[in-house]
């Protein structure tokens, strides 16, 4: 695989002088969805708008296809298809129509077959000659999908696919995500839910303040997510882990006085229990115990207790 998109130190201050991008270095590799995690204001739309040439970048680069974003902006342009968050839809214009205009207004030749073709992915085939205003919810927002991907780019963002839809439309939208990636459209969706990002995604990468806090495969995240640490402090230091608990995962601190032992707080058994009796018939006498969440958990219940906030 090889990336498709680049983005390198991309910073943005808007007018005024907030910084919304505080220096975004990314990859995107082609053909992977990936999903762009963080609470409102974190700066996902800025991002985008950014790659998409609808927001000017105050400093850094970015490539789509090769083609810078600045210098090579309508190469860039023409390999991405945008999906904004808001439903923009003429209501009276016909379904079928906003395909076929919105290809035009890339430059490429009207193409039934292409239009049919997309509009069969999204099942919306059997509403091309339907006005948008006879739609529901869902239908309209696989329009506008389908607009992004009249003039068949290569690189797809959708920001916020699912905000303020409810559960089975969300479902609709990740089957339609799951058929596009089938198809190797490149996929970059915002969200603020953890679980989208895990239902959708090969890696999530977490946005806040305008900083790329991790980027990582959606497997390992979840793995990680709900790991606990226990820090157990002893009253005599040791110099290694004794024998009767090699079987046990624990790292020893440096001074000796303190082992921590990294636990699934999600599993049946924590392990903890039998660490317990282990320790005592190993003879180690205990100080203070104490847990920590791991700081992905930090930062996902600080995604948690700000999603509520509106969009
Ligand atoms: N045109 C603008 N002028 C000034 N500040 C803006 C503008 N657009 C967005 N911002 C600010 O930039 C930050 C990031 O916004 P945005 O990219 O929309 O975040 P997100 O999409 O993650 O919710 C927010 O604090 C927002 O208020
Ligand atoms: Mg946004």
């Amino acid at each position: 695989m090889s990336a498709i998109l680049k983005i390198r130190d991309l910073r943005k201050v808007y007018e005024g002088g907030f910084e919304a991008l505080k220096g975004v270095t990314l990859d995107i590799e082609e053909g992977e969805i990936l999903a762009l995690l963080g609470p409102n204001g974190a700066g996902k739309t800025t991002l985008i708008s950014t790659l998409c040439g609808i927001t000017e970048p105050t400093s850094g680069s970015a490539t789509v296809g090769g083609y810078d974003i600045k210098t090579q902006y309508r190469q860039a342009r023409s390999l991405i298809g945008l999906v904004p968050q808001e439903i923009n839809l003429e209501p009276f214009s016909y379904v079928g129509a906003n395909l076929h205009f919105s290809r035009g207004l890339f430059g490429k030749p009207r193409d039934d077959a292409k239009v049919e073709d997309v509009l069969r992915k999204l099942a919306l085939w059997d509403k091309r000659a339907n006005r948008v205003r006879e739609l529901s919810g869902g239908m309209k927002r696989r329009v506008l999908i389908g607009k992004a991907l009249a003039h068949e780019p290569k690189v797809l963002f959708l920001d916020e696919p699912t905000a303020g839809v409810d559960v089975a439309l969300r479902k609709e939208m990740w089957d339609v995500v799951a058929d596009l990636k089938a198809a190797g459209v490149t996929i970059i969706l915002t969200t603020h839910y953890i679980e989208e990002a895990e239902a959708m995604a090969d890696r999530v990468a977490v946005i806040r303040d305008g900083e790329i806090l991790m980027v990582e495969r959606t497997a390992d995240l979840m793995r990680r997510l709900g790991r606990k640490d226990l820090t157990i402090e002893l009253r005599e230091p040791l110099t290694a882990i004794p024998e009767p608990l090699s079987g046990y995962d624990l790292c020893l601190g440096e001074d000796g006085l303190s082992m921590t032992y990294s636990y699934d707080t999600q599993a049946d058994r924590t392990g903890i229990a039998g660490l317990m009796s282990a320790l005592s018939e190993a003879g180690i006498v205990l100080k203070d115990l104490h847990t920590r969440q791991s700081s992905l958990e930090e930062i996902f219940v600080g995604l948690v207790e700000e999603k509520g906030a509106p969009a």
